[in-house]
């Protein structure tokens, strides 16, 4: 029998009573986080860790004396990002494509048809609603009661603000009639008359001012205080879910509108659209309607309206299939460029910058902005051909800056009545300006690089930066800085370095400890946080090489499609063995197997297998990528997929399918992590044969690889 205190009411509870339960409570959230964090292994519910987090912070509030020094309510670390408890997503957050003209709409719809096997003419409905320029949220209630508030994170995991959300008034805390598991996914906000009066009282009071409403609402939520973002009004619209115990409605509309029944705050310019035209008369109606709202919109959300439809088109690795985002156009504004600076990346790209007088775009303070390449800058573009009417761009002028949403700025237009006299057109640098190696330019490359390799350190230090990073190997406590500060002492000089550190450091003159702005403490966390990341998801892990051309959407397919690293390895030198990768031989070589297996993965397209090819074939690459491997245990993508009855597996689909088309058929496959082929080999697990199939049926058979019909498949997987 637990002790009568812990059942009791917060109200009723003696003073010693609650210094009673304020200890059990500590303990056990204690123990809940570090079997959390530690273990990776939660011991208890989100539901009933954060009731717990509310009965010890109410009771504290009841009695603040009796607060503990090792309270649970004082998070550890001081930057805020360290001191939210992490919550993985049931179903990841993920983000939309993007279209920004007509023909882009058009596009997506036909894109829709022909993946779904549907004419030209079949009507296809949508629905149409504003994009709110916010941060998305995620809530999550069981048996009606808000259990978990989530913020996106990096899609798949997130931070538990749950106290902060219980402060916005559209989120209600109870939902009676909700279904027993109901989370509901949208945008929080701030309105323009709410974010001028926060901007003028923090002005007031000495605090910091933000930038626009959507930087003054991503500030307010994530304060460890929740009584700071109860004193900002922030909202809320709801316009998706995650999990559901049972189907809201069957299109997308009924579902938004039993969010509504449930008391949720939807968008009242929600419509129901038949085709393209429809929609870009909606788009054009909330364009014109954009300047009377009282918070910033970025754009139109299309969403295909039927939710039977919407379950098939299903999830590319980063965005769904069945939605598009289509932006409002740029924003402009003058100023003047003050200097151009020459980046080197860590494909050793030298990138010109534009330094600005700071001017206010769309509401973002913006100093500088991409100025692409040396023909940009000279007035051409990578045809030769006159952009701007031809006007280069010097250090001195009066510039056109375009800012488009979250992509990087722009110089547009030059005012050449502003040129100051003298000034001079700008001479690109032939050398690379960090380690003075010849700057080349190969015929048809738009761009300048640094041929210095490994010798770079421009080079070099980039590319750690970005095996740190965020959607890479995001290694708590090492971040940009201290990797330039570890490079500089010759510490670290490629990625493999980073995880001998701790075995180094105690060879070392000088440890890291003994370092400046570095303890014992700080130390030993960083080691602990680099240990842990031995074991790194293997999109993660290929992101992380920093290959050009290979994004994290990329890496996610190629991930999904070779299960683990020697596959793709394997591959990759099998392709590299192929004759020289240039334009004249590339048709030939697209033919060959290895080359086949790579541009079959929907999403991978021959530069970027080219350029993964090129590293694999370098000496020196491949052997720093062996050499970082024997730290690591890399884990397949999705343990989800690797339960299924495929995973792993390679599938061909030959003849005709009936329920499906070949697309839908492939993704699903490769949704439950197998990797689909176009051609039937020895390597191959399981052929699925429609009618019609003809020699690849047969070398299946002569092979004796498994063969089966779309009934079978379906059952197999599940589907039928
Ligand atoms: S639907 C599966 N609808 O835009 C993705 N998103 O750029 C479901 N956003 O991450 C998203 N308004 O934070 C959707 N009406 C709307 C939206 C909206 C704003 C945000 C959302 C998303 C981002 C993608």
């Amino acid at each position: 029998m637990p002790p009568k205190a812990q059942m009791k009411d917060v109200a009723s509870l003696s003073r010693e009573e609650a210094r009673a339960e304020l200890a059990r409570l500590a303990k056990l959230l204690h123990a809940a986080d570090k079997a959390y964090h530690q273990a990776d292994a939660p011991d208890r519910s989100d539901a009933d860790y954060d009731s717990l987090k509310r009965r010890n912070m109410d009771i504290e509030r009841r009695y603040p004396d009796l607060k503990r020094d090792d309270s649970p309510s004082e998070k550890v670390g001081a930057a805020p990002s360290e001191g939210f408890r992490k919550v993985r997503h049931s179903i990841p957050m993920l983000s939309l494509e993007n279209a920004f003209d007509e023909s882009d709409v058009a596009e997506f719809d036909r894109s829709v048809r022909k993946f779904l096997g549907m004419s030209e003419t079949a009507p296809v409905a949508y629905v149409a609603e504003p994009k709110i320029d916010g941060l998305s949220l995620s809530l999550r209630y069981e048996d009606g009661l808000l259990a978990c508030a989530a913020t996106r994170g990096d899609g798949t995991i997130g931070e538990d603000v749950t106290p902060n959300a219980l402060t916005i008034r559209d989120v209600p805390e109870r939902i009676r009639s909700a279904p027993k598991l109901l989370e509901i996914r949208g945008e929080v906000y701030m309105s323009h008359e709410d974010f001028a009066a926060l901007n003028a009282r923090q002005d007031e009071e000495g605090g910091k001012t933000f930038a626009n409403p959507r930087n003054a609402a991503a500030g307010s939520l994530r304060q460890l205080d929740s009584r700071i973002t109860a004193s900002r009004p922030l909202r809320f619209f709801a316009y998706a879910w995650g999990s559901v115990s049972e189907a809201l409605a069957g299109t997308q509309e009924g579902a938004i509108n039993r969010l509504k029944d449930f008391g949720l705050a939807t968008s009242p310019l929600l419509a129901l659209c038949d085709g393209i035209a429809d929609l870009v008369a909606h788009y054009r109606r909330i364009e014109e309607a954009r300047a009377t709202l009282d918070y910033d919109i970025d754009g139109v959300v299309y969403k295909v309206n039927d939710l039977g439809l919407q379950a098939r088109l299903g999830f590319r690795s980063t965005t769904p299939r069945w939605a598009i985002a289509h932006k409002f156009p740029a924003e402009l504004a003058w100023t003047r460029l003050e200097a151009v600076d020459i980046q080197v990346g860590r494909t050793g790209a030298l990138s010109p910058v534009a330094r600005l007088r700071p001017v206010t775009v769309g509401g973002v303070v913006v100093s500088n902005a991409t100025l692409h390449n040396e023909d940009y800058i000279a007035g051409r573009d990578a045809g030769g051909n006159e952009i701007r009417g031809g006007k280069d761009i010097r250090a001195g002028d009066r510039v056109q800056i375009y800012r488009a949403g979250d992509v990087i700025p722009k110089v547009a237009d030059v005012d050449l009545s502003k040129r100051p006299k003298g000034a001079m057109p700008y001479e690109f640098p032939k050398k690379c300006p960090e380690c003075g190696s010849p700057a080349i330019r190969e015929e048809g490359d738009a761009v300048r690089r640094c041929t210095g390799g490994l010798i770079c350190r421009a080079q070099a230090v980039e590319k750690l930066k970005h095996f740190v990073s965020r959607g890479a190997f995001d290694i708590e406590g090492l971040g940009a800085k201290q990797v330039e500060d570890f490079h500089g002492r010759g510490w670290v000089a490629e990625p493999a370095d980073i995880f001998l550190l701790e075995e180094r450091d105690s060879e070392r003159e000088k440890r890291l400890k003994d370092v400046d702005g570095w303890g014992e403490r700080s130390a030993n966390k960083l080691f602990a946080a680099i240990r842990e990341r031995r074991r790194i998801d293997f999109h993660r892990f290929l992101f992380g090489l920093g290959i050009r051309h290979l994004g994290e959407a990329a890496a996610k397919d190629l991930a999904r499609h070779f299960n683990d690293w020697p596959p793709l390895a394997a591959a990759a030198i099998d392709a590299a063995r192929e004759p020289a990768i240039d334009d004249a031989t590339q048709a030939a070589l697209d033919g060959s197997p290895a080359w086949k297996e790579f541009l079959s993965i929907d999403g991978v397209g021959r530069t970027l297998v080219r350029s993964l090819v090129l590293t694999m074939d370098q000496e020196a690459e491949r052997a720093s990528v062996e050499r970082l491997v024997k730290h690591l245990e890399i884990v397949p993508p999705d343990a989800r997929a690797s339960d299924s009855p495929v995973a792993g597996k390679a599938i061909v689909f030959t003849g005709t399918l009936v329920r499906m088309t070949r697309n839908e058929a492939k993704a699903r496959a490769e949704s439950l992590g197998a990797r689909v082929s176009g051609s039937v080999s020895a390597k191959t697990d399981l052929v699925v044969a429609g009618p019609g199939a003809g020699s690849k049926a047969r070398k299946a058979a002569e092979l004796g690889v498994e063969t089966m019909d779309e009934d079978g498949w379906l059952a197999l997987i599940g589907d039928a």
